[in-house]
């Protein structure tokens, strides 16, 4: 077999067989493909496309290119979420306890965060001590036990798509739906849950800009995921603002806390509410989406969810007293206010740009070497179609000195835009597509 027939085939607008898909991840994967041929291949399946069968041949190969994870030795149903990423996005942190209160397992594994914010690992070490680097024994353990494990990404999981991903960011071939579609399963069928939930978000803050393409984006994914013979559902959601009002590691996690604690009950919980409901229903712990909210509303209620998060800390050699006290968690030493310069209601917040103030201040990494100030960050105190008297706070500003405390509040105050005219907010959950 040879790479420039199969280019030449995909040019073509022909379909792929399962042995060619095969042969060329795996001798991509190997080095033996080189990055030119693969760049063609992918701008080749970005213009002509793949029906399902590729797609799912793609997907499995990819999945196989590296480990596989079994988790067959951890008893009951087996949970995995994705989001396609947005600004303040912690939702793992409130719906992982929250689901597994009502006994699904949560056997999860996440990254650390590239750009805006931290990734989930990087939010959970806000907590003294916590470590995701669990052995896989340990792993299972502690799901088996809690019902509940968060570890972080193992070097070898879906080597293809560390190496596919790289060259689609530079070639003008990330949006492709096949390529997306099999980067995103991939990882996840990999991870070995028995059900998906995927949180495909749209809008400013996110790389699907419109409902109809994060639409078209999640029913292959749902699709993809089926014939791969999992349970698979898909939300899709608003990104237009970053989710909740924290963004900052450490802020991010005591807003989750206050969540689990019942104390907010915004856009968060109602995403929360809306994947977690998916969950519970495709495992078949609820017959419908109603009786899931009930039993995810009364794990919040009854307290357990926020124990289930405090297991999970004090399991993973974190200080899970800050679940509970999470005024123990670091805090930054500077504290300003950015003032709003004129009066209006929010029509408009820039969620990437809010992301780029908190990573400026030195919540996110711009290179995988930069080391995260959990402390730092913002709390936004105005919203989507909130009224701003001249004067008001738009914003906190946590940051590590006045300095930089500076440069963000100007910065944080480009982020908004303010109307004369009512603004009504867009909803949190657009749609919902389930097998
Ligand atoms: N997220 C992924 O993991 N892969 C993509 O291709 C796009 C978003």
């Amino acid at each position: 077999m040879r790479m420039t027939d199969l280019i030449a085939k995909k040019r073509d607008g022909q379909v792929l067989s399962t042995e060619e898909i095969q042969f060329m991840i795996r001798d991509y994967t190997a080095g033996i493909i080189p990055d030119y041929q693969m760049s063609a291949m992918c701008m080749a399946i970005l213009l002509r496309g793949m029906d399902d069968r590729e797609v799912l041949d793609l997907t499995m190969a990819m999945a196989h290119s590296g480990d596989m994870l079994d988790l067959s030795p951890i008893h009951g149903i087996k949970v995995d979420k994705h989001s396609t990423g947005g600004v303040g996005d912690k939702t793992s942190l409130v719906l992982c306890p929250m689901v597994a209160a009502c006994g699904l397992k949560v056997a999860k594994m996440s990254g650390r965060g590239l750009g805006h914010t931290g990734g989930t690992i990087d939010k959970l070490e806000s907590f003294s001590g916590f470590s995701t680097a669990l052995t896989e024994e340990q792993f299972f353990e502690n799901v088996n036990r809690h019902g509940i494990a968060i570890m972080g990404q193992t070097a070898n999981l879906v080597p293809a798509d560390k190496k596919l991903y790289t060259l689609r960011d530079v070639t003008g071939t990330v949006p492709s739906i096949p390529l997306i579609v099999s980067s995103i399963m991939s990882k996840k069928l990999s991870s070995g849950a028995d059900v998906i939930v995927l949180d495909v978000k749209c809008g400013d803050g996110s790389f699907m800009k419109t409902e109809a393409d994060a639409e078209e984006l999640a029913r292959n994914l749902t699709r993809i995921g089926r014939l791969a013979g999992k349970k698979c559902a898909a939300i899709i959601t608003d990104m237009d603002q970053p989710l909740g009002y924290a963004v900052g590691n450490a802020l991010e996690v005591k807003e989750a806390i206050a969540v689990l604690k019942g104390e907010e009950e915004g856009d968060l919980l109602q995403l929360c509410l809306a994947l977690g409901s998916c969950m519970l229903t495709e495992a078949g712990f609820a017959a419908t989406t109603e009786e899931a909210e009930q039993l995810l509303r009364e794990a919040v209620r009854s307290g357990k969810a926020l124990d289930k998060l405090a297991e999970m800390v004090a399991a993973q050699g974190g200080d899970s007293a800050a679940v509970y006290q999470p005024e123990l968690l670091p805090q930054a030493p500077v504290v300003c206010e950015a003032l709003s310069e004129r009066a209006g209601t929010v029509s408009r917040i820039h969620a990437e740009a809010v992301g780029l103030v908190s990573m400026k201040l030195g919540g996110g990494r711009a290179t995988k070497e930069d080391v995260i100030d959990p402390r730092v960050g913002v709390i936004l105190h105005k919203k989507l179609g909130d009224a701003v008297r001249e004067g008001e706070s738009l914003a906190s500003i946590h940051a590590a000195d006045e300095a930089s405390a500076r440069d963000a509040v100007q910065m944080l105050r480009e982020c908004y835009e303010l109307s004369d005219k009512a603004v009504s907010r867009p909803p949190l959950v657009r749609k919902i597509i389930r097998g």
